[in-house]
């Protein structure tokens, strides 16, 4: 059974006006997937709906076997499916120790235990734990973002554009903070627009065009792939 598989996805954000049009991909238990593609593609629209953020139109999405088709964002996280939106992650005028506890506010007991693992695994959020997280840098942001949705001991997280606004070397801090997170038996469904960096972490990888999964293929096939650039240029593709 897969982690995650979404089949014929239609979704969108007016009716009538489907920008996911019949998407499919899966995602396998402890593997890290890229959704790769041109802006504009639905990428983001495709990930927020599978999180639960967006109407599903039609289609079918199964975590660990279960339908999820529009159970709410918030009942997701219990059972297991965590989602880093690319904007707005943090809570910029609280501090990362505030932002940690609110995400974590439902944990009861477990509690301060979740918030010593996550400072363990983030050493920058343990001493910065009382600054404005509006103050980290973008990699420290990033990082307590994804801390937040670790925090409540999720099966998988979603991420969107986790490198987004990132300079290189953030980027590769990053990437390797979820290569960790991966080590520890955590499913990672990502959609970047950092391709090479993407490919270089991922197992695997779909390519989405207007809506649609147009290539998938392991990361290690697709790195300076022609069919990938070609998707990306909208030529005659793959
Ligand atoms: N909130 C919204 N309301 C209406 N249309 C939207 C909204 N957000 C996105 N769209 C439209 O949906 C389409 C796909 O957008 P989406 O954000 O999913 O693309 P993307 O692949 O994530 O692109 P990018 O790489 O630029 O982030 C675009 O045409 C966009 O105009
Ligand atoms: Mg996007």
């Amino acid at each position: 059974m897969s982690a995650l598989s979404v089949e014929q996805l239609v979704a969108g954000y007016e009716p009538g006006l489907p920008i996911v049009k019949g998407a499919s991909l899966r995602v396998e238990t402890g593997e890290i997937v890229a959704i790769l593609g041109p802006n504009g593609a639905g990428k983001s629209t495709l990930i927020k709906a599978v999180a639960g953020l967006l109407p599903v139109v039609s289609g079918a999405i199964r975590f660990q076997g279960r339908d999820m088709r529009n159970v709410p964002a918030h009942r997701l996280i219990r059972e297991g499916l965590a989602f880093v939106p690319q904007t707005e992650n943090v809570f910029a005028n609280l501090t990362v120790a505030e932002n940690l506890e609110l995400a974590g506010f439902f944990l009861g007991r477990s509690r301060s235990c979740r918030l010593q693992a996550m400072y363990a695994l983030f050493p920058d959020l343990a001493r910065q734990r009382s600054l404005l997280a509006g103050r980290l840098s973008g990699g420290q942001r990033q990082m307590l973002a994804v801390a937040r949705a670790l925090l409540v001991e999720p099966a998988m997280i979603m991420l969107d554009e986790p490198s987004a606004g990132l300079s290189p070397k953030l980027v590769a801090q990053v990437f390797e903070k979820l290569a960790e997170v991966r080590a520890t038996g955590i499913t990672i469904l990502m959609v970047e627009q950092n391709v090479k960096a993407a490919l270089a972490l991922a197992d695997r990888a779909y390519v989405l065009v207007e809506g649609r999964e147009r290539l998938e293929a392991p990361a290690a096939e697709l790195r300076g792939s022609r069919d990938l650039a070609a998707l990306y240029l909208g030529g005659a593709a793959a």
